[in-house]
């Protein structure tokens, strides 16, 4: 099983690409995490662009979530909504179609007390209209900086809620799975 990881914050000390790390350390075989290296070095989408020549970046994306059975996607909360680096991917990702019944598991870290809730809102309403399964549980983490040190995740009841949503995210994919044999045949 192939999750995806995506993060909404290119910042070198992120608090969400730590909660990335820590959702790889927990992945043990037959399930695989892979973290998209880096959704800053997407072109701002534009459609001309896409319809004439798609960047590799782009093309590389759409790939890497065609190839993945189910995304974790992990942002900040930037003014109530998702990150602009994240949107712009899921913009270029409109196109190529790959989100279309993919499931997927969301996640936020804030510093502040209230964890995210606008971007999860957000992002579930983008997703959907997109055709992917949102996975109704998710983690948001408040007070981050408390739980996060060293660039992984180090408050033991933030990490187990962090297995739980792998395990979601897990089952959501075999259900998936099911439905398409059931579909197909
Ligand atoms: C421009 C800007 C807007 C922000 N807006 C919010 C917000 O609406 N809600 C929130 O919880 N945190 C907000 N924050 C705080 C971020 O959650 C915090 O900077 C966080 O550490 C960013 O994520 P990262 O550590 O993964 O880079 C904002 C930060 C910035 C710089």
């Amino acid at each position: 099983m192939k999750i995806l990881g995506l993060c909404g914050s290119l910042r070198s000390g992120s608090l969400n690409a730590a909660v990335l790390r820590s959702a790889v350390d927990l992945t043990i075989p037959p399930r695989e995490l892979v973290v998209e290296p880096d959704l800053g070095r997407l072109p701002f989408f534009n459609a001309d662009v896409e319809e004439t020549a798609l960047p590799s970046t782009v093309a590389e994306l759409r790939s890497a979530v065609g190839a993945s059975d189910g995304l974790l996607i992990v942002t900040p909360e930037y003014a109530h909504g998702t990150s602009g680096v994240l949107k712009n991917a899921l913009e270029w990702m409109v196109g190529g179609g790959e989100t279309a019944d993919k499931p997927v598991a969301l996640a936020s870290a804030s510093p502040a007390v209230t964890g995210g809730d606008h971007a999860r809102a957000w992002l579930a309403q983008t997703l959907t209209v997109m055709g992917a399964q949102v996975i109704p549980q998710d983690l948001r983490i408040p007070q981050a900086t408390r739980k996060i040190a060293d660039g992984r995740v180090t408050d033991e009841p933030t990490l187990a809620a962090l297995r739980d949503l792998l395990d979601d995210l897990a089952h959501a994919v075999v259900r998936a799975r099911e439905e398409n044999d059931t579909f197909a045949s």
